[in-house]
């Protein structure tokens, strides 16, 4: 199964939400999971470089049983569509700022034109705590045009930090988080 994470700006979260999806497949099934960074700036090999993040950086062409594609912060990168193109799963990965709504409609715009709409949900990431309603987000949702995943992930420190050296830094109840998020893109 390929996995794109995307989005047409930088700062929503790719490669974190990718880092900790990848961390909680790796951690709780046998499959071989693979984290492809197709980003310039190569943020995800750098950090696994550095920190010795447990996630295994998939070489171009290599084979896994769940492919995680981080993507380029750039609608009109190649690399992006070709990632878009070949997902079995396409997440457009946004916080739900009013900010950020313009972009990420943008990006379900090009999203759609690469006939990927069925493919693709949008996941709220950095949701603050109490300050949103779910009815909030499915407006949100609504407006950027695509469909949202139900599970969402809030902002909290520890996920910074999990990205960066593993999943000891989560507590069980952002474990939960990450894994419904997970299991939801899994089904
Ligand atoms: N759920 C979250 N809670 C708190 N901080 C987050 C969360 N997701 C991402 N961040 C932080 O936001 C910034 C941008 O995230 P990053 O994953 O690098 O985005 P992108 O890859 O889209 O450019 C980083 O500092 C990262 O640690
Ligand atoms: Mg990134």
């Amino acid at each position: 199964m390929i996995i794109s994470v995307c989005n047409g700006k930088g700062g929503s979260g790719k490669t974190t939400v990718a880092m900790l999806i990848a961390l909680a497949w790796q951690g709780s099934s046998k499959r071989r999971v693979g984290l492809l960074d197709l980003d310039p700036q190569q943020t995800a090999t750098q950090w696994v470089g550095v920190t010795g993040a447990p996630v295994a950086i998939a070489k171009s062409g290599e084979s896994f049983d769940v492919l995680l594609i981080d993507t380029p912060p750039r609608l009109e990168s190649r690399e992006l569509i070709d990632a878009v193109k070949r997902a079995d799963r396409v997440v457009l990965v946004t916080s739900p700022s009013p900010t950020d709504l313009f972009t990420s409609r943008t990006t379900a715009e090009a999203i759609k034109r690469e006939g990927a709409a069925e493919k693709a949900r949008i996941l709220f990431n950095k949701v603050k705590p109490r300050t949103r309603l779910s009815r909030d987000l499915d407006d949100l949702a609504e407006r950027i045009g695509l469909p949202s995943l139900k599970s969402y992930l809030h902002d909290r420190q520890a996920y910074q930090h999990a990205a960066l050296d593993g999943w000891s830094a989560l507590t069980p109840e952002m474990e939960r988080e990450v894994f419904a998020v997970a299991m939801e893109l899994n089904g």
